[in-house]
């Protein structure tokens, strides 16, 4: 060590003995900086789908499709929208779907901005449940509410339809007052009973 050659600074009688960093250690923090703005680019700067946000989106969609295999495709009707507003886990997906695509007309906890407000009593075009599910697929005041068919998987709007039904009584506070009528009571919860483990072997 002693051998090594020394910078000329001295403070105080202090020495600095003259050890550069490495020429490849060098090179890598050169070529890192190089690499960065492509790198900046391609991710952040880049063409839609490409950042690891994006990613996580389009796996996380495509796990719900998967799950869809489960079900299978669903019939838009009131007594499968019924049967899916009292499956927690699938309400959440619809959730979800609501998130996405509905909160700019309807409000973040469905409390009505351009479109009415879901968490009151009244409805403009639903007079039984089914019709929740009409609605989305079709939409309705000549398109103001737009219509969702090819748009969203047929599951994600049954599922979305039993999210907007349990919204129903919530009445969020500051929401859209009530338009339309009010409208009698969806029908009871279907709750299902679990097949048994070796029934569901055999369907
Ligand atoms: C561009 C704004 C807009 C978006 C986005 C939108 N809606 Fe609507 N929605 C409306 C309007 C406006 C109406 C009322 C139509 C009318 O006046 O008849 C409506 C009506 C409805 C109704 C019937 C309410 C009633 O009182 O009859 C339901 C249910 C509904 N929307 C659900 C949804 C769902 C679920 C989504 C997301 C998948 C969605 N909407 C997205 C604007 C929107």
């Amino acid at each position: 060590m002693s051998e090594a050659p020394k910078t000329d600074h001295a403070y105080d009688g202090i020495e600095e003995y003259d050890n550069p960093l490495p020429g490849w250690w060098k090179w890598l923090f050169i070529a890192s900086i190089v690499f960065s703005p492509f790198y900046w680019v391609y991710y952040h700067n880049g063409a839609k789908g490409r950042s690891v946000e994006d990613q996580y989106g389009v796996a996380l969609a495509e796990n719900t499709r998967l799950q869809f295999a489960e079900i299978g495709d669903l019939k838009l009707d009131g007594p499968t929208i019924a049967k899916f507003m009292a499956k927690e886990s699938w309400v959440k997906v619809g959730e979800s779907v609501f998130r996405a695509n509905c909160v700019s007309c309807h409000g973040r906890e469905g409390e009505g901005k351009v479109g009415p407000n879901l968490t009151d009593e009244a409805y403009k075009n639903v007079a039984v449940l089914g019709d929740i599910g009409k609605v989305i697929n079709n939409g309705a005041g000549n398109g103001a509410m737009p219509k969702w068919s090819n748009r969203l998987h047929i599951n994600e709007i049954v599922l979305v339809s039993a999210y907007v039904a349990n919204l129903r009584g919530q009445n969020v506070e500051g929401g859209r007052p009530a338009e339309g009528r009010e409208i009698p009571p969806w029908p009871e919860p279907v709750v299902e009973e679990e097949p048994a483990a070796d029934e569901e072997a055999k369907s």
